[in-house]
């Protein structure tokens, strides 16, 4: 049982919590250390621009609106952001569609704002990650245009062009990931061009060596700039088939359609072995302008093996390769200890000890909060699942909003949806606006995310669920995010500790995190029922764990010494100092 208190338990405990954290060495100085792997403590922060703050009243969030909220990043205590795609775009895939690689977007800023949100950020200890859109341009990129302008311009191989066949038809059964085809006929020069996204997307040809270089200079660019790394857009689908071999057709159709349009297997458009060939190039030029900058690569694969090569034959490739094993099913959608337990069990053994990130929420999937909210108990699973996503080993991917409960907000009727995938595949698949809705800052008109019309509609939980009402709320999502961020900043067994998992309750999952100097035991109840834990005994020092961080009254439970008693979906961070 947890012990009930008492004024002299009171006193006595405060001391022993003390002693077990007065001992631990400290994990900042630690991380100033080893700053070249800063990004392996780092606790990221995703921004999208168009969504975060707007400074200018046109409804688009903006770089201006990025800076004027460092100060909340800080408080917040990320250490760095990761910022879409805000380069200047027709915005048919809202900026991931680049016509200039090398500029911002005017809706979002200038380059002098860029540059000033890199050194306000970089005052505050806040690295700056940004989106690198390498396997397509837009199709009003001048590359693009160039290329189209006819069959024998110099960069007509820079994109993916082929006859028709004999017949007409397209040059394989390709389709689309946001349908339903992967090809476009250009009816001026008579081929087809291929984009596995939209075809306002058109696929770089990653085979022309030309290709690659002038790609990399764009990362030369950004470093230059101050840039502190990128996430690398859909890097899975850099390279085809030479040869453009037909797909395998599965038998499910995709989702909101009756007749036709069935899923494929993407064995000849997708990780292709090419793929870990350019990574280790990419890894080897950025380290040669900033060895300090990390790559970060979007990949969803179905197997662990398959994410495993993008680390490089000697770990030569990508830092972080992105682990999306907690938005994938199983995981994605159903708060169970022993899906959890047995995702995180297959990433620990594919890992070998290699750094990872964990996420649970970006804007192409819906809201976690949502996701796994019974409807009831929504802010206490939010914290139990931010317990376990700032506490696992790897570093962490925070969306924004996700740290005051923010919700999926879909679109009411087809007219709204501004996602072009939703509209064409409405209502089976309503897009990705839900997911992309303005900051809740606080509770007057719009949320104060812009003085103008908002470019997707405030959310109506805005109202009371708002940055300024959560900070006046010691018990909001977002005090519990900050000190969870806090305490994982000061923890040596958090930040660098091994991982084990500990039991086998089909409720409760929990895993010890233990450092030299320090051992964290993680323990989270996903039912609604009360349950028990019993930790192991600490291997030495003090016989009682202190709590750390709870997600229901911790004040009144400093210490345990026992079976611990857990309320439902209740999280509790037990520490103790070992040797
Ligand atoms: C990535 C982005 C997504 C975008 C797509 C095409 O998956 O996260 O938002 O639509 O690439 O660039």
């Amino acid at each position: 049982m947890v012990k009930s208190l008492s004024l002299k338990a009171l006193a006595t405990t405060t001391i022993v919590t003390a002693l077990l954290f007065s001992a631990q060495p400290d994990a900042s100085a630690q991380a100033r250390a080893n700053k070249p792997q800063w990004w392996k403590h780092a606790v990221f922060y995703e921004i999208y621009p168009r969504s975060f703050k707007d400074s200018n009243g046109d409804g688009v969030g903006d770089l201006n609106g990025i800076t004027s909220e460092l100060d909340y990043l800080a408080k917040l205590g990320v250490d760095a952001v990761w910022i879409t795609p805000f380069y200047p775009s027709p915005q048919v895939d809202f900026g991931y569609d680049v016509s200039d690689y090398e500029n911002v977007d005017p809706q979002f800023g200038t380059l002098a704002d860029f540059d000033r949100l890199v050194k306000e950020a970089h005052t505050r200890h806040i690295r700056v990650v940004i989106d690198f859109v390498l396997n397509h341009t837009s199709d009003q990129h001048p590359f693009f245009k160039e290329s189209r302008a006819s069959k024998t311009n110099p960069k007509r191989d820079w994109y993916v062009w082929r006859d028709p066949k004999p017949d007409g038809a397209r040059p394989n059964n390709w389709s689309s990931s946001f349908g339903p085809v992967a090809w476009t006929l250009d009816e001026k020069t008579g081929q087809f061009y291929y984009h596995y996204f939209y075809p306002q997307q058109p696929e770089l040809n990653w085979r022309n060596p030309a290709v690659e270089r002038r790609m990399f200079e764009t990362v030369r660019f950004w470093l230059r700039r101050g840039a502190d790394g990128f996430r690398l857009d859909a890097v899975n689908y850099l390279f085809e088939d030479p040869s453009l071999r037909d797909n395998p057709v599965l038998p499910e159709l995709r989702p909101g359609t009756t007749t036709g349009e069935h899923l494929q297997e993407k064995k000849y458009n997708r990780d292709l072995p090419e793929v870990q060939d350019v990574m280790v190039r990419l890894r080897a030029f950025n380290d040669s302008v900033n060895p300090e900058s990390v790559l970060i690569g979007e990949a969803y694969v179905p197997k662990w093996e398959e994410l495993m090569r993008y680390y490089g034959p000697s770990d030569n490739g990508v830092h972080l390769p992105f682990n999306f094993f907690l938005i994938m099913e199983p995981a994605r959608s159903k708060l169970d200890a022993n899906v959890f337990r047995s995702v995180i069990a297959a990433s620990e053994n594919a890992l070998k000890g290699r750094w990872t990130t964990y996420v649970l929420s970006n804007h192409d999937n819906p809201r976690h909060y949502d996701r796994y909210g019974d409807g009831r108990n929504n802010d206490a699973i939010a914290k139990l699942t931010a317990t376990m996503l700032l506490t696992l080993r790897g570093s962490p991917f925070l969306y924004y909003g996700e740290e005051i409960g923010m919700v999926t907000t879909e679109p009411k009727t087809i007219d709204e949806v501004r996602d072009p995938v939703g509209r064409r595949y409405w209502p089976a698949n309503k897009g990705r606006d839900g997911e992309r809705t303005p900051m809740q800052w606080d509770a007057t008109a719009n949320a104060g995310f812009t003085r103008g019309t908002p470019w997707l509609p405030v959310p109506p939980s805005a109202r009371e669920r708002n940055v300024a009402a959560e900070a006046r709320d010691p018990n909001s999502v977002l005090n519990f995010y900050r000190q969870l961020i806090a305490l994982r900043r000061r923890s040596p067994a958090l930040l660098d500790g091994d991982y084990a998992s500990i039991g086998t309750d089909p409720h409760v999952y929990a895993y010890r995190r233990r450092a030299r100097g320090q051992t964290v035991i993680v323990v989270l109840n996903m039912s609604a029922e009360r349950r028990a834990f019993m930790p192991p005994r600490p291997a030495s020092g003090p016989q009682a764990y202190a709590i750390a961080l709870a997600t229901q009254d911790v004040r009144m439970r400093p210490f345990v010494a026992g079976e611990l008693s857990l309320a439902p979906f209740e999280a509790v961070v037990l520490e103790t100092r070992n040797r």
